[in-house]
């Protein structure tokens, strides 16, 4: 994503968890879930554990290790490097954390974010991830439709774009004291995709609430688009009649775009888009169209001929 200079790969190659291993985690957890609710587990822990999964979104390659997926990060609040999880883990306060709902709605929300897990139906999916970098990883995420906040949100008709914004806080978030950077991190969806199915907010990860560096408490996951779009830590969600200028769209027009729907035939302007390279693992595997997701989305693409829908 660099903008001002670039890194080569970081992957830490060793330490994997296999999936067995989470596997056996989740079980204990549910497990706990039903016999154990006198030890007090936090509800946002049982919420996570007790979500069946959704079956209906598969994945074509095994589920990448946790400790990779969550020690490999973008999340540039924390700095501009892939290990930031440590530090992110030390500095992000996710309660209280409050949700605001605003702009196009006939009357706006603040809800705690426990309030707004209790009010939505919960449920695991296995989704594709792949990064702009053209890194990938498979991830089970616990969460709900975005479609399920709109429905509370009751967006007036004229709304167009649903934006979202993660939390600004420079005190917490020692990158938003660089101003080199258009903070806070905006990102955006059309109405269309927001409602779409697919489009899902995260609010765990491998059965248990989602680490800070993957976005706690809660994010995006927009599978079908490169990964910048899955906008992390989100306080704020505003639907508007206007289309948002994104934080990468404003440092790099040219290179991140508002649709960012994966293509393998259109390039980055500085690297190929063709082919992604797992976490985990030493090859690399060829990028699918809407990340492998077109019998969903393309739909959603039919009339919209003359945007620039693959940057
Ligand atoms: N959200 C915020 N607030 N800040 C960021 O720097 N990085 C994005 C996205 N969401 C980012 C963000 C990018 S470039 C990617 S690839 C994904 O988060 C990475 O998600 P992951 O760390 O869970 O893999």
């Amino acid at each position: 994503m660099l903008i001002k200079r670039r890194r080569g790969w970081e992957l830490p190659e060793s330490s994997a968890t296999p999936e067995s291993v989470y596997l056996n985690r989740r079980a204990v957890l549910a497990g706990m879930g039903i016999a154990g609710i006198g030890l007090s587990l936090p509800s946002l822990a049982l919420a996570q554990a007790g979500a069946a999964r959704n079956d209906r979104y598969k994945l074509d390659r095994p589920i990448t290790p946790e400790k990779l997926s969550t020690t490999y990060n973008n999340f540039y609040e924390f700095g501009d490097s892939k290990n930031i999880w440590s530090t992110a883990k030390d500095r992000l306060k996710t309660r209280p954390w409050t949700i605001k709902i605003e702009g196009m709605v006939d009357k706006p929300i603040e809800i705690g974010i426990d309030d707004l897990i209790a009010k939505m139906p919960m449920e695991e999916r296995l989704y594709r991830h792949r990064c702009v970098e053209a890194w990938s990883m498979n991830v089970p995420y616990t969460g709900f439709a975005l479609s399920a906040l709109i429905d509370m949100a009751k967006p007036q008709s004229g709304a167009k774009y649903l934006i979202m914004q993660t939390l600004a806080d420079p005190r917490m978030f020692p990158g938003q004291r660089e101003f080199y950077y258009p903070w806070p991190y905006t990102e955006g969806l059309t109405m269309a995709e927001a409602r779409h199915e697919l489009s899902f907010i995260a609010t765990g990860l491998y059965g248990k609430p989602l680490p800070a560096a993957n976005g706690a408490p809660l994010r995006l996951a927009t599978p079908w688009k490169y990964g910048f779009k899955h906008v992390k830590s989100i306080s704020r969600l505003e639907f508007s009649d206007k289309r948002p200028q994104t934080f990468w769209e404003k440092l790099g027009p040219d290179e991140y775009g508002f649709w960012a729907n994966v293509n393998p035939q259109v390039a980055h302007p500085r690297w190929s888009q063709a082919t992604e390279k797992p976490l985990g693992s030493d090859e690399r595997i060829p990028t699918q169209l809407y990340n492998g997701y077109a019998e969903f989305v393309a739909p959603l693409y039919a009339d919209l001929k003359n945007e620039k829908l693959f940057m």
